[in-house]
C-alpha cells in the first residue's frame, strides 16, 4: 500500500464550501429558532450534574476528595473552562452551521483521521453520558414512588429491586447494607444473574420514539419539560434560602485543596450540552445568528442557577449529611418539607428526561453526519418518508443507551463523558486558532474575543483539568484510554477502508 497516499487520505480535509453546500442541499426540517434552541441548551445542561452529581462533588468519594461549599468556586471554574470553548464553538458554528458539531468542525480544521476520532469521542460525551443520565433517573424515580406512596398501589411503590439497578449497582447496594445478593436477585439456570434497569430502557425507549415522529414535536416536549424543572429550581432556591445557616459555610475551604479541583472536574458534567445546540445547525432557521446568542444565554443563565443551589444546599444542610443519591431532595426532607422533595423529585424527573431526549438526539445528528462522510453504513443514515427524521440511527443510538446502561456504573460513565468532553473542547478551540489562519478572510458573524488568548486559555484550563483527574480517577482514565485505542482500531480496520470505497462509489457515479 502507498503510504504517501494512506496520509494524503487521513489528513484530507473537507473544504468549508463543499460543507455549507452539503448542509444547503440536507433533508432535514429547518424549523428551530433562538427560543427552541436556547430551550435545547437548558434542557440539555440542567440535569443529573445539579440534582445529582453535585452532592458527591462537595461530600467527595472513595477515589476522590470533596469541595464543601467550596462547590461554588469548583463551578465557577467548571464555567470559566466552559466560557472559552461555548466562545469558541459560537465562532465556529455561526460561521459553519453544518450537523456534527465538533466532529465536523475537526473534518475541516485536522482532516479525515482526526474528524473520526472526534466523532468516536462525542460518542462518549453523548451516548455515554446519557447512561449516566438514565441511571440517575432511576434514582428520582423510586424517589417519587416514595413520595406519592399514599396514593400508589403497593406493588408499584415497591416493585422488585432486581428490576431497578444494573448488576454493579446492585452490588454495591448489598454490601452496604449488609445483604446477600443471591437472596436479593433471580437468576436464570442458576448461573446468569437477572438484574436490569427496567425504569431505563422504559425511558429511553419512549424518547426513542418521541424522536423518530420529529425534532419539532421532540423540543416542544422538551420545552414543556424545562418549564417545569426551572420552576423547581427557582423554588428550591426561594424556599430554601429561608433555612439558611451560615455556619454550615465554615468552613468553607476543604482540607484537601485539590478537592476544589476534582469538584471542578465532577461538576463539570452539569454544564455539558450547551453544544448540543450546535448539532441542530442544519434544522435552524437563522443559524448565523441565533447559535451563538443561544450557546452563549444557556450558559450564563445555568451558571447563575447553579451557584445560587450551592449555596442554598450548603447553607441547609452540614457537608457530612449531605445525600448523594438525590441531594437536593434530602435538602428539603431534611428542613422537614417532605412534600417539597416529593416535588423536586418531578422537576429532577423533568430536568433528566430533556437532557435524555436532547442527548439523543446529539447522538444521532453526529452520527448522522459521521454516515454522511461515508464512514458508517448507508443505510444508517435513511430518512424516515413520514416524519423526515433520521429513524435507523435513532433506533440504534437508542438501543446502544439502553444495552450499555444495564451494566455500566453511573460514576464511571459520568468521568467518561468528562474526559470526552473536554478534549472536545480542546479541539475546538484549536479549530479557531487553526481557522483564524487558513481561513482569515471567510465572513465569521461571531468572533471569539482576545483571540488567540481565549482559545488558549480553553485549552489550557480543560488540559489541566484532565490530566489532574486522570492522576485521581484511575478506574474511568483507563476505559478512557481503551476507547480511544478501541476508535483508532476501528479506523484502521472498518472507516479507513469505508470511506475509500465511498468514495470510489462517487468517482464511478460522477466519472
Ligand atoms: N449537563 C447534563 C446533566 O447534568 C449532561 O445531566
Amino acid at each position: 500500500m502507498d503510504l504517501e497516499q494512506i496520509s494524503r487520505n487521513i489528513f484530507k480535509k473537507r473544504s468549508i464550501d463543499e460543507l455549507l453546500k452539503t448542509s444547503d442541499r440536507s433533508e432535514l426540517k429547518k424549523t428551530l429558532n433562538v427560543f427552541d434552541l436556547i430551550i435545547i441548551g437548558i434542557g440539555a445542561v440542567v440535569g443529573t450534574g445539579i440534582f445529582t452529581i453535585i452532592g458527591t462533588a462537595i461530600t467527595g468519594s472513595v477515589e476522590s476528595t470533596g469541595a464543601g461549599p467550596a462547590i461554588i468556586i469548583s463551578m465557577v471554574l467548571a464555567a470559566i473552562a466552559c466560557v472559552f470553548s461555548a466562545l469558541c464553538y459560537s465562532e465556529i458554528a455561526a460561521m459553519i452551521p453544518v450537523a456534527g458539531s465538533a466532529y465536523t468542525y475537526t473534518y475541516a480544521t485536522m482532516g479525515e483521521f482526526m474528524a473520526w476520532m472526534v466523532g468516536w469521542i462525542l460518542m462518549l460525551e453523548y451516548a455515554i453520558g446519557n447512561i449516566t443520565v438514565a441511571s440517575a433517573w432511576t434514582g428520582y424515580f423510586i424517589q417519587f414512588l416514595k413520595g406519592f406512596r399514599q396514593y400508589l398501589p403497593d406493588f408499584i411503590v415497591n416493585f422488585p429491586i432486581w428490576l431497578r439497578y444494573d448488576y454493579k449497582t446492585m452490588s454495591a447496594i448489598c454490601t452496604n447494607n449488609g445483604w446477600d445478593i443471591h437472596d436479593k436477585i433471580p437468576y436464570i439456570f442458576g448461573h446468569i444473574p437477572v438484574c436490569v434497569n427496567i425504569p431505563a430502557v422504559v425511558i429511553v425507549l419512549v424518547l426513542t420514539l418521541l424522536l423518530i415522529r420529529g425534532i419539532k414535536e421532540s423540543t416542544r416536549v422538551a420545552s414543556i419539560m424545562v418549564g417545569v424543572n426551572m420552576f423547581m429550581i427557582l423554588s428550591f432556591i426561594l424556599v430554601g434560602s429561608f433555612y439558611v445557616k451560615p455556619d454550615n459555610w465554615t468552613p468553607f475551604f476543604p482540607q484537601d485543596p485539590s478537592g476544589i479541583i476534582m469538584g471542578a472536574f465532577l461538576i463539570f458534567f452539569a454544564y455539558i450540552g450547551f453544544d448540543a445546540i450546535s448539532t441542530t445547525a442544519e434544522e435552524t432557521e437563522n443559524p448565523q445568528r441565533d447559535l451563538p446568542v443561544a450557546i452563549l444565554g444557556t450558559l450564563v443563565i445555568c451558571t447563575v442557577l447553579y451557584v445560587c443551589v450551592a449555596l442554598v444546599l450548603t447553607g441547609i444542610v452540614p457537608i457530612s449529611d449531605i445525600d448523594i443519591q438525590a441531594p437536593i431532595a434530602h435538602a428539603m426532607s431534611y428542613i422537614g418539607k417532605d412534600w417539597f422533595a416529593g416535588l423536586i423529585s418531578i422537576g429532577a424527573l423533568c430536568a433528566l428526561t430533556s437532557v435524555l431526549l436532547i442527548y439523543q438526539l446529539g447522538t444521532t445528528r453526529i452520527l448522522y453526519a459521521i454516515s454522511r462522510d461515508r464512514f458508517l453504513p448507508r443505510s444508517w443514515r435513511l430518512i424516515h418518508k413520514k416524519y423526515k427524521t433520521p429513524h435507523v440511527m435513532t433506533w440504534i443510538s437508542g438501543l446502544v443507551v439502553i444495552v450499555c446502561g444495564l451494566f455500566m456504573d453511573l460514576n464511571i460513565s459520568a468521568a467518561l463523558c468528562n474526559f470526552g468532553t473536554f478534549t472536545s473542547f480542546v479541539i475546538i478551540c484549536l479549530a479557531v486558532l487553526i481557522l483564524r489562519k487558513t481561513e482569515p478572510d471567510r465572513k465569521r458573524p461571531f468572533k471569539v474575543p482576545f483571540c488567540p488568548w481565549f482559545p488558549i486559555a480553553g485549552i489550557v484550563i480543560c488540559s489541566i483539568l484532565i490530566f489532574f483527574s486522570m492522576k485521581t480517577l484511575k478506574t474511568s482514565s483507563s476505559y478512557f484510554v481503551l476507547w480511544l485505542v478501541a476508535g483508532l482500531l476501528i479506523y484502521v480496520f472498518y472507516g479507513y477502508h469505508q470511506k475509500r470505497i465511498g468514495e470510489r462509489g462517487r468517482v464511478i457515479k460522477h466519472g
